[in-house]
């Protein structure tokens, strides 16, 4: 199989993305997790958005999604998309834009208040949760943001899929540049942060998916712009990454199985807490 060695990421020839001046991280990651799209607006439906309502999108990345949650809330409701990544915050602010929507840099682990004197009614949180080591912590936070009636829809990675691992030993033996910040837990470690929170679980759930690389380029290009450019293809010997080709390409593409979970929370009912005396 021949191995082709990635574009050079600011090879941008896309006529349907803006030209701005943004760094192309942001925008191969756009580009590249399509995958991760789909299952975001299968979250959207199952967090059953309603017109009116303040959506905080949390790790909001490019801001595809979080447009999409300013559609549903119309006018009369707001959407506030936070993401440490100031680049893909850049490009959120530059290509989603409605008079409902808010973009901030921000991490889950510093959140202030969204809205002033204003509850959340929705926490949405898309492919995230895996970027954060202290989970339970960051839910009772957010529980602290929450409307008494307002609900928590989460969708996270549970554990490295096993292509990326190999192609990430590769470039990086000892694990320590790329791997470092992932935070993966399987679905009974997040039911059990949930209620360590005073979280309810509404629902929870664990399942397979499959995103496929039409190429090795797509795949690396992919890879490089998820792990915020710390994976570096060019770090890998080209016989190793040629071996790899050979070994995984299935008539030239890449296929990465994941396991992933989602779960919707709650404010567990008053009268769960018992009676105040
Ligand atoms: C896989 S992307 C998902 C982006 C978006 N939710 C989507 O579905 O397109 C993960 C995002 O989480 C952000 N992130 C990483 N650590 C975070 C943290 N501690 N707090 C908030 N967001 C974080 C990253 O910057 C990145 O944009």
């Amino acid at each position: 199989m021949s191995c082709e060695l990635p574009r050079n990421l600011d090879d941008d020839d896309d006529p349907t993305m803006p030209a701005i001046p943004v760094p192309h991280a942001a925008q191969a990651y756009r580009r590249g997790s399509l995958w991760q799209k789909g299952r975001g607006e299968h979250l959207i439906e199952l967090a059953g958005v309603r017109r009116g309502e303040l959506v905080l999108d949390l790790g909001c990345g490019t801001g595809g999604l979080t447009q999409q949650l300013a559609d549903l809330v119309g006018p009369g409701g707001r959407v506030v998309g936070i993401d440490p990544d100031e680049a893909r915050i850049a490009l959120a602010r530059e290509t989603a834009v409605a008079p409902n929507l808010e973009f901030r840099v921000g991490t889950a682990e510093t959140l202030g208040e969204i809205a002033r004197g204003r509850p959340v009614d929705v926490v949405f949180s898309n492919f995230v949760f895996h970027w954060i080591r202290d989970k339970r912590a960051v839910l009772r936070r957010l529980r602290g943001l929450l409307h008494p009636a307002g609900r928590i829809v989460v969708q996270c990675v549970s554990s490295l899929p096993v292509l990326v691992g190999e192609l990430s030993q590769l470039a990086d033996p000892s694990g320590e540049t790329i791997l470092r910040d992932f935070a993966f837990e399987d679905a009974a470690a997040l039911a059990r942060h949930v209620h360590g929170a005073g979280l309810q679980l509404i629902r929870l759930e664990e399942q397979q998916g499959t995103h496929v690389y039409p190429t090795l380029d797509a795949l690396l290009t992919w890879w490089r712009a998820t792990t915020h450019d710390r994976f570096d293809p060019r770090a890998i010997e080209p016989a190793a990454l040629a071996r790899f080709a050979e070994q995984h390409g299935e008539g030239g593409a890449f296929l990465v199985h994941e396991t992933f979970c989602w779960f919707e929370a709650r404010i567990p009912p008053a009268h769960a807490w018992g009676r105040r005396g």
